[in-house]
């Protein structure tokens, strides 16, 4: 089969990364997870005691990174300057300061170069928030994944109730509101349903359901 690539963009916990990988394997594609980059930097700005409003500390810490993606068993495995962070990433303190990180353009200009640069061979399943209108407006596949807050709320809290983290349903709800909020409106990039993107609700659908909607649409778009 001729190799593509696919763009996946959605709200927070609309279920991309799982329905992603999937895809990607399915395919025999390789899947970057570009949240895990933009969380990757702001982890470590918390270790390293910078606020999230310090945009010069902030850009010079994301130019001084190394960040390398892996194929995981159940999340993209990240390693930052050469450390595991793939469950440290996921964090609420994360989730609560990723979005003022990810709002900076000159850290969005130094992870979009990297993940062009990983798109360039073909065959990338990507997701993100500015995938099909920024970072490869030319993939052949674009979707456009979202859910109600409630039921991405929803599936977010089983995952951590699972990881065991203290949080509950209704701060969940709001974190994710929030970070749809200041995706939505920042000004570098922000998140918004390119022209071209397919649109599928997954309210209701399993992830398998999603993933085989996806895949229907990518035998048309080689
Ligand atoms: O996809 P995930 O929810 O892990 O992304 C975390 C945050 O990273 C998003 O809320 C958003 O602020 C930022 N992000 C972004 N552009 C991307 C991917 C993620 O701004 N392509």
């Amino acid at each position: 089969m001729e190799k593509f690539n696919i763009a996946i963009d959605g709200p927070a916990a609309a279920g991309k990364s799982t329905v992603a990988r999937l895809v990607a394997r399915h395919l025999g594609f390789v899947y970057v997870d570009t949240g895990a980059m933009y969380r990757a930097v702001t982890w470590k700005a918390l270790q390293a005691g910078i606020a999230s409003d310090n945009k010069d500390e902030l850009v010079r810490l994301a130019g001084s990174l190394q960040i390398e993606l892996y194929p995981g068993e159940q999340a993209q495995q990240v390693i930052l300057d050469g450390i595991d962070v793939t469950d440290l990433i996921r964090s609420v303190a994360v989730n609560q300061n990723v979005s003022a990180v990810a709002a900076v353009p000159e850290i969005r200009r130094l992870l979009v170069l990297k993940q062009q640069e990983m798109a360039r061979a073909k065959g990338v399943v990507m997701d993100g928030r500015d995938i099909g209108t920024h970072v490869m407006p030319d993939a052949e596949l674009k979707i456009f994944l979202t859910a109600s807050v409630r039921e991405r709320a929803e599936r977010r809290y089983l995952e951590m109730k699972d990881k065991q983290e203290e949080v509950t349903l209704e701060q969940l709800e709001k974190d994710i509101a929030e970070r749809d909020r200041m995706d939505e409106e920042r000004e570098a990039s922000p998140l918004v349903r390119a022209d071209d993107a397919v649109l599928i609700d997954t309210s209701g659908m399993s992830v398998p359901q999603v993933a085989e909607r996806i895949l229907e649409l990518a035998k048309t778009a080689a």
